[in-house]
């Protein structure tokens, strides 16, 4: 088959497949939920324990602000941990956890709610109250889960921040909470190198004098590391203290109340604290893990992302958790020490799910498919792809040699602000390598123009969300305005949520993801914005002027390359060059890191001042910038 007969194939899951899946009929199904949404939704929120019922599935009284399952009284923590304690899920194992050294830690749910009972116990005898937020900063290990877990059993908000994250992004997430609480880590284990947290927690806390007590997991044992008195605690004395007990209540929550912010990149430099609650969030990542992962209690299940991100609060916690499955949690990184750690781990563990994104697929890749061939991973029944465009090739690789052409690739777009996946196959879908296949079921989404026009299939056009979801984002932390302007300012008339990407709806009505449409990068799946990127630049005494934009990536799906205007003192040099690059990982992480800083005199700029990046972009790009009538220059 030549390349592009290749490109068009239709993937139809096999019969065995569809005999397991929970929906055969997705188009009926789908007219059903988006005909009588809020009918679909409450049957959905049913399957659920609520200490009271709602009044009213959806409040439209104060749009863009929706409210889901008013007067319902919840908590998650029940439904994802309470609730299995009266079944014989208690004694299923709910978090198989391995760290990168090979060190173990198994819980069953028994274990899990204990340990979570006992942190939510020192907790509430730190002070910490309902409604406030809680900023967690960790490495990948089963106290991050814990901290979460228990932060919502007592009705506080957490805030997790990347562990990947450095001091200035730490800095300006706790401001933005006014957190008076810090969970961390001394540190934990990458590439088989020790990487320290408690040092960057440290120097954030000197930034961003809010926090009071500062609770530290020892996990890699570091040699000086500094703790305050009266501010810094040992996780594991204060959990063998009297006060840590063995149980405790949890908290009833309104369906509204929030459970988590999440800090996600905008258009500014300023990170956004998206809002997400109770009792929505429950109904709506419940739902789609249910029906797009076909999760049944024999699974086990393996979301490779890191709980630091929505991936991973939403399907790595919370959803698994409330369908009683079983989690496969691992710390460092995929080729350590040799690229068939992943796949040892499935076959070890008997993995039947593996959700990862493209970037860790194209990055396995490759190493070859010999490293996967050597592993027994006839577990795997279906596979799952999140966070950027995949690109055809990563997606037969992944279905041929990983999946062994038996496993159907759930390929998810959703976002921070969604909650949970919005266009996705399910199990029965047809699927075309490269697409996300047609909306989650009660959601309408469409690719329009400016106006709000419906784009002819094949153009590019806008994605819009028509309608409201149980998961949707509530508000930006702090600023409403701004949420409103972000997301709802451009489609005002017609009352749609405007995502941000651009798209296609093929002839069949498949979506296929183009990218983003603002000046927010995906950097290896995880989202950056231009101005946090440039304003780190600015910090530095030598620069005047930045500008980032993303290029195009074999692997990383794009490349951050800045341009930099230099104080009239300086001169140019390679190490001024490497200087900036890693004042960029000190400011804002590794994740961050500029492939490349070229220096420059000037930048082509509006003339109301805007810097163009779209014409950086097309000039390193050797293509045609486009309409550049309002270049100043
Ligand atoms: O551009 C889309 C891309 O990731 C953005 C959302 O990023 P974030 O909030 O970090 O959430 C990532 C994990 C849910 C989207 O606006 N994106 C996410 N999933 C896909 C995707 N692009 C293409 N295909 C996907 N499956």
């Amino acid at each position: 088959m030549s390349d592009s007969e290749n490109l068009k194939k239709i993937y139809h899951p096999s019969e065995e497949v569809v005999a397991r899946a929970r929906v055969k009929d997705y188009d009926a199904m789908y007219k059903e939920s988006v005909e009588n949404r809020e009918a679909f939704w409450a049957r959905e929120a049913e399957e659920l324990e609520w200490y009271k019922k709602w009044d009213k599935v959806l409040d439209e009284s104060n749009k863009p602000f929706y409210k889901w399952f008013v007067g319902g009284k919840t908590n998650i923590i029940h439904n994802a941990l309470d609730r299995h304690l009266k079944t014989a899920t208690r004694n299923k194992i709910a978090l198989i956890w391995e760290g990168e050294p090979g060190d173990i830690k198994v819980y069953s749910y028994h274990a899990l709610s204990r340990e979570v009972s006992k942190f939510a116990n020192v907790l509430r005898a730190m002070g910490v109250q309902k409604g406030e937020i809680v900023t967690i900063y960790m490495p990948q290990i089963p106290e991050l889960i814990i901290a979460m877990l228990a932060c919502a059993k007592i009705g506080a908000v957490h805030s997790v921040v990347y562990g990947g994250f450095s001091v200035e992004a730490l800095a300006e997430r706790i401001e933005d909470a006014n957190s008076r609480v810090l969970i961390t880590a001394d540190g934990g284990w990458r590439r088989g190198k020790k990487v320290v947290l408690k040092k960057i927690a440290n120097e954030a806390m000197k930034r961003s004098p809010t926090i009071e007590v500062c609770i530290t997991v020892k996990r890699i044992d570091v040699e000086d590391c500094y703790m305050e008195t009266d501010r810094d605690f040992w996780w594991h004395e204060l959990m063998g203290m009297p006060i840590a007990g063995t149980s405790a209540d949890t908290e009833v929550t309104d369906a509204e109340d929030p459970l988590f912010i999440l800090y996600t990149s905008g258009t500014t430099g300023k990170p956004k604290g998206v809002v997400h609650t109770h009792g929505g969030y429950s109904v709506y990542t419940m739902s789609t893990f249910k029906y797009v992962f076909d999760i049944k209690p024999e699974d086990r299940w393996w979301c490779a992302a890191d709980p630091g991100w929505i991936t991973g609060h939403s399907y790595i916690v919370y959803a698994p958790l409330i369908m009683g499955a079983t989690i496969m949690s691992y710390e460092g990184a995929p080729n350590h020490p040799y690229p068939n750690r992943w796949w040892s781990m499935v076959e070890k563990y008997g993995i039947n799910i593996l959700y990862t994104s493209p970037t860790a697929i194209r990055g396995l890749m490759r190493f070859g498919s010999s490293w996967v061939e050597k592993h027994n991973l006839s577990s795997l029944r279906l596979l799952g792809s999140v966070g950027e465009p995949i690109n055809p090739e990563a997606w037969r690789w992944y279905y041929e040699v990983v999946g062994q052409s038996r496993c159907p690739i759930m390929d998810t777009w959703w976002q921070t602000e969604t909650g949970g996946f919005m266009i996705t196959p399910l199990p029965v879908t047809p699927l075309k390598p490269g697409s996300a296949t047609k909306p989650f079921f009660g959601n309408e989404i469409a690719v329009v123009d400016e106006a709000g026009n419906e784009m002819k299939p094949g153009e590019e056009g806008t994605l819009v969300i028509r309608n409201p979801w149980p998961g949707m984002a509530r508000t930006i932390l702090n600023d409403p305005d701004r949420y409103i302007e972000k997301y709802w300012k451009a489609y005002e008339k017609q009352g749609w949520y405007l995502a941000g990407d651009s798209a296609r709806v093929d002839e069949d009505g498949y979506f296929w993801i183009i990218g983003r449409i603002d000046d927010v990068l995906k950097v290896s799946g995880y989202r950056l914005g231009s101005a946090e990127i440039e304003s780190a630049l600015v910090s530095h005494p030598a620069v005047t002027e930045a500008a980032a934009i993303g290029l195009p990536d074999e692997l990383r799906g794009n490349a951050i390359h800045a341009f930099v205007i230099l104080k009239q003192k300086e001169t140019p040099s390679k190490e001024l060059k490497e200087e900036l690059m890693q004042h960029v990982v000190d400011e804002i992480g590794p994740i961050a890191r500029p492939q490349e800083i070229i220096f420059v005199d000037s930048l082509p700029k509006t003339r109301s001042g805007k810097i163009m990046r779209r014409v950086l972009k097309a000039q390193a790009m050797g293509q045609d910038p486009g309409d550049i009538t309002t270049l100043e220059d």
